[in-house]
């Protein structure tokens, strides 16, 4: 049974809000990017207005906007060493809790904080469960300076993509004035490790939307409507 948007819209917000119950009183929170995390960030500020105290730090400026407008206090992450609590999104996750991350763009800022937190949780539906990751494709992010050659290279080490681009079709920045080179499905990455250390040590690559290694668990919202964790 595929789901419609709106009751894929109203399972996303299930799962956002059983994010949301995670968070504790005095917790410094990271906030995720994209349509679930967004979710997320909402409830969040539900809880807020009714009293929860929290700090949080974003991963994207699209983030930081809804948390500032729902009155969300957040710091600077030139600031903080530490998040207690990560919270956000993801394109796909395999058994081993890999993910691939960068759909919406923000996967550089993502990492850093997914990579300074205590514990993660990753939100999504069942769909986003994956036995290879590599069917949705893979975000890498590039510097400007030099792109045509990065790409090369990254053409050159076997992965074909597009530059990621607006629908006026200027290229795409990220929020930290960068481009998204998109690895083409059907890349299929049985070992996402060893492709994540060919991609990153070509020069002009920033990061890669390969997730590793990180304290998380994964909230799943499933087509019968329940949101439960997996193990
Ligand atoms: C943002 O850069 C991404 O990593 C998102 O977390 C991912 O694309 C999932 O987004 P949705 O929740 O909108 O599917």
């Amino acid at each position: 049974m595929k789901l419609n948007q709106s009751a894929q819209d109203e399972l996303k917000k299930a799962a956002g809000k059983k994010a949301a119950a995670l968070v504790e009183e005095g917790m410094l929170v990271g906030l995720g990017t994209g349509s679930t995390a967004s979710c997320f960030i909402e409830s969040l500020i539900e809880r807020c207005r009714a009293g929860l105290k929290i700090t949080a730090v974003s991963s994207s400026v699209r983030s930081l906007d809804i948390a500032k407008a729902g009155g969300i206090p957040v710091r600077s992450m030139d600031a903080v060493t530490s998040i207690d609590l990560t919270i956000d999104g993801a394109d796909e996750v395999d058994s081993k809790f890999r993910l691939i991350k960068g759909g919406g763009g923000a996967l550089l800022r993502e990492k850093i904080i997914a990579s300074t937190s205590k514990q993660m949780v990753i939100i999504v539906d069942e769909s986003k469960l994956v036995d290879t990751l590599g069917q949705f494709g893979l975000p890498v992010e590039i510097i400007p300076f030099g792109y045509n050659a990065t790409i090369t290279k990254i053409n050159r080490a076997g992965y074909m993509g597009t530059l990621r681009k607006k629908q006026d079709d200027s290229i795409y920045l990220t929020d930290n004035g960068n481009y998204i080179y998109d690895i083409h499905a059907p890349s299929r990455f049985s070992e996402p490790e060893k492709d994540h250390d060919t991609i990153i040590n070509l020069p002009g690559v920033v990061e890669t939307g390969l997730f590793f290694n990180l304290p998380l668990r994964v909230l799943v919202g499933r087509k019968d409507r329940t949101v439960d964790f997996i193990t």
